[in-house]
């Protein structure tokens, strides 16, 4: 290509040496913009919120990351630290939805119709945390 120019206007080489760094721009800049979108579309995909409720990336990983705090502080007694396994009085609550919590925590009862891992109402109801019930939830399903 750049021989095809210079060739083409070897009366004047100005002109050619001028356009070259325009022709270099003109055939790098589709290549600029192909990597922009594939990062655009990485990045995409990386932030796709958990839940559609998700607000994003960022707030989720607070979310998550208060919901563990509180997890650790007030659960734990019961429930395994790991919410993937039974603990020592209540069964393992990982991927719990949101209504089962909201029940449970908020009222010590369980959504209609849902069968409970165990029926020994030995869970009080915590009601102090009706703040954080996404948060917790955030946790045990991330
Ligand atoms: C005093 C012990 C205790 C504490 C503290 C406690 N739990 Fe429980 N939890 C239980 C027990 C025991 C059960 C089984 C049902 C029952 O006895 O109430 C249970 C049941 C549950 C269930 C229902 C599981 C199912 O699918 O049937 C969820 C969800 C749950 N707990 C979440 C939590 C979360 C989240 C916390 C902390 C905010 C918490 N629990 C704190 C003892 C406790």
């Amino acid at each position: 290509m750049i021989f095809k120019i210079s060739s083409f206007s070897d009366h004047s080489q100005g002109s050619s040496l001028n356009l070259l760094p325009f022709f270099i721009l003109a055939s790098l800049t589709p290549l600029l913009g192909l990597g922009i979108l594939t990062t655009g579309c990485t990045q995409k995909k990386e932030i796709t919120p958990i839940s559609s409720s998700s607000p994003g990336e960022v707030q989720t990983q607070a979310l998550i990351k208060r919901g563990r705090t509180v997890y650790q502080a007030q659960c734990i007694a019961c429930h395994h630290s790991d919410p993937k396994k039974p603990g020592a009085l209540g069964p393992d609550v990982y991927g719990s939805s949101k209504e089962l919590l909201t029940a449970r925590i908020l009222h010590a009862d369980y959504p209609p119709d849902y069968k409970a891992k165990r029926y020994t109402h030995q869970m009080q109801a915590m009601p102090h945390l009706k703040d954080d019930i996404d948060a917790i939830h955030a946790y045990l399903n991330h």
